[in-house]
């Protein structure tokens, strides 16, 4: 496949919607192998083959290192990542917030994020 990524494997969280889904589909148009990821199914499937979805949430440890095994077992390790997946919480003002919201925007934004840099970063240095 010809393209400015062509064969780069790319791992994308939140991809089912939105800047996700979008950076999912101009990846694949590059050329790029696309691992698109999101805790919910797409409302409409994928249509480039380059593109294949899984279901995984970025706030956990089992789903960061099943998907990252995935793609070492089929393409020697993640080229890229953009971690996308994020969460707006629930908007309310600071005397109404409750914690179980509170603890989900740090879970998905930041602790997501943590997660998904630690988790590529070794093999991403051995494949330079
Ligand atoms: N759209 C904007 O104007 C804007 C501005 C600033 C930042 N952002 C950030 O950019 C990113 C994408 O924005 P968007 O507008 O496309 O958002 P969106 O809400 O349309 O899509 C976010 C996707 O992340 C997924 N997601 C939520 N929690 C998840 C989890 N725990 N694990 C895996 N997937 C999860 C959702 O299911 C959804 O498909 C988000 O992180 C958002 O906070 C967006």
């Amino acid at each position: 496949m010809a393209g400015q990524l062509a064969g780069k494997a790319v791992l994308i969280t939140g991809a089912a919607r939105g800047i996700g889904r979008a950076a999912a589909e101009l990846f694949a148009s590059e050329g790029a192998i696309v691992f698109a990821t999101d805790v919910n199914q797409p409302a409409e499937p994928f249509l480039d083959p380059n593109i294949r979805f899984s279901v995984m949430d970025v706030a956990s440890e089992a789903d960061w290192r099943d998907i990252v095994q995935t793609i070492k077992d089929r393409h020697g390790g993640v080229d890229v990542l953009v971690n996308n997946a994020g969460i707006g919480g629930s908007q309310l003002a600071l005397a109404d917030e409750n914690l179980g919201d509170w603890n989900r925007v740090l879970d998905t934004n930041l602790t997501g994020v943590f997660l998904g840099m630690r988790e590529v970063l070794p093999g991403m240095r051995t494949n330079k």
